[in-house]
């Protein structure tokens, strides 16, 4: 991780600690009671997606490979700045094919793809915002993904979702602290960047997260972010 950078604190929350407790609090509080999403429902798009070449990008404790399972023909490959998150979720995914790579999904991606999948659950919220500055990271992704491969994943919205008192509270903390940069998100700005990267896209808000699916990845040169 780079402190000077401006994804840095997007990143920088993911301590030992913190992932020691991240299920509980993140996936068994925050989804269904804050955002309102069952952690399930996350699970089902991993099993209708993960392919047999599967990037995963900012996977976190690796709840939602771990829970969906991976089948002994798949690789994985997960990417992540944070070396605290690869060793936390690769350490939970023993057993299986799994390649561990530091990177930010900001930039060109260290990786030798194609890959049949890649999800990018939670993470769009974590990146400096404006939306169409996160475009970056979907065009990186697609560049990397087999012309028959699916990008898929979720997002917290910003001030235009479907909010609730406690939602807007802690959707301002966490803008505030940094952690996210996600108050101007919308549905259709999302559709927006994924569209500029994908032919087919599908979108639905749930609470006050968007769930994205996109195929036929256009052939777009990844770029550095700079606008
Ligand atoms: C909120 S957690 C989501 C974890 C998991 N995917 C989930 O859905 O529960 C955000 C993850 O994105 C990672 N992340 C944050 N900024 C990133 C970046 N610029 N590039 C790649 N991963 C990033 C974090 O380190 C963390 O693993």
């Amino acid at each position: 991780m780079d402190r000077d950078d401006a994804a840095y604190k997007g990143q920088r929350e993911y301590t030992r600690p913190f992932l020691t407790i991240y299920d509980s609090l993140v996936l068994g509080f925050f989804a269904p009671v804050v955002w309102r999403i069952p952690p399930a429902r996350l699970v089902e798009e991993y099993r209708r997606h993960l392919g047999d070449r599967h990037l995963d990008v900012g996977p976190g404790t690796g709840y939602f490979l771990d829970r969906a399972g991976i089948h002994d023909h798949q690789a994985v490959t997960l990417l992540d700045p944070n070396r605290n998150v690869l060793e936390f979720a690769s350490r939970r995914l023993q057993g299986h094919d799994v390649t561990l790579i530091e990177a930010d999904v900001c930039k060109p991606l260290p990786v030798h793809g194609p890959f049949d999948s890649a999800a990018l659950s939670g993470v769009l919220h974590c990146l400096p915002g404006p939306l169409p500055r996160k475009a970056v990271a979907i065009a990186n992704v697609a560049a990397v993904l087999a012309p028959t491969g699916v990008l898929f994943g979720a997002t917290i919205l910003g001030d235009s979702g479907h909010s609730t008192r406690l939602s807007r509270t802690v959707l301002r903390t966490n803008n505030r602290r940094g952690t996210f940069d996600n108050l101007g998100d919308t549905l259709e700005g999302l559709r927006e960047i994924l569209e500029a990267s994908f032919e087919d896209v599908e979108l639905e808000a749930v609470g006050s997260m968007a769930i994205f699916a996109a195929t036929g990845p256009r052939v777009n040169q990844p770029t550095d972010g700079t606008l």
